[in-house]
């Protein structure tokens, strides 16, 4: 059987309270890249991403943040945010967000106009329960 190449681990960054990392490794060992999220309140902050220049376009960054949103559902998180920076429009990464589903602000790409509403989001999308719905207007 074909040995995995990538391999995914998440740890709770002990000086937060609800602070995370994922780290992609290569053969079990070699850090290739890594993604750190907060949960606050009921928004999923991402603070940091990134790919190793040699591992980029192999899915790496998209599983990160797949598996970070996963465990935003897992914890009834629905809305993911994060800051973009200007500087992010010039090398693919807007293209990268946009294709992972973020809704990306269409700004000038200059330091001088950057503020607080230089903010990215995804909505992860509710989980219906309809069995529950039916139990609440009965009561
Ligand atoms: C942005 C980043 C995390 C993407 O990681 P990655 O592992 O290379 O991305 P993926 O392979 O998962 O890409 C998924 C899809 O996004 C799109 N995409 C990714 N990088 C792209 C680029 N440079 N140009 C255009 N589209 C891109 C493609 O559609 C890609 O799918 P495809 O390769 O099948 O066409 C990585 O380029 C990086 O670390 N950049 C520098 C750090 C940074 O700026 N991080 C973000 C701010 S914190």
């Amino acid at each position: 059987m074909e040995k995995q190449k990538f391999t995914y681990k998440q740890t709770k960054l002990s000086k937060y309270e609800n602070k995370y990392r994922i780290k992609c490794f290569e053969n079990s060992t070699n850090n290739v890249g890594s993604i750190t999220f907060e949960i606050k309140g009921k928004i999923m902050w991402l603070h940091h991403l990134l790919v190793k220049a040699p591992y980029r376009r192999q899915h790496i960054g998209k599983e990160l943040l797949k598996l970070m949103e996963n465990f935003a559902r897992e914890n009834q998180i629905y809305t993911v945010k994060g800051k973009f920076y200007p500087e992010s429009d010039a090398d693919g990464v807007r293209t990268f967000y946009e294709t992972q589903g973020y809704v990306v602000p269409n700004k000038t790409q200059n330091w001088e106009t950057y503020d607080d509403t230089w903010v990215m989001y995804k909505n992860l999308g509710y989980a219906h329960s309809t069995t529950q719905t039916h139990t609440e207007k009965e009561k």
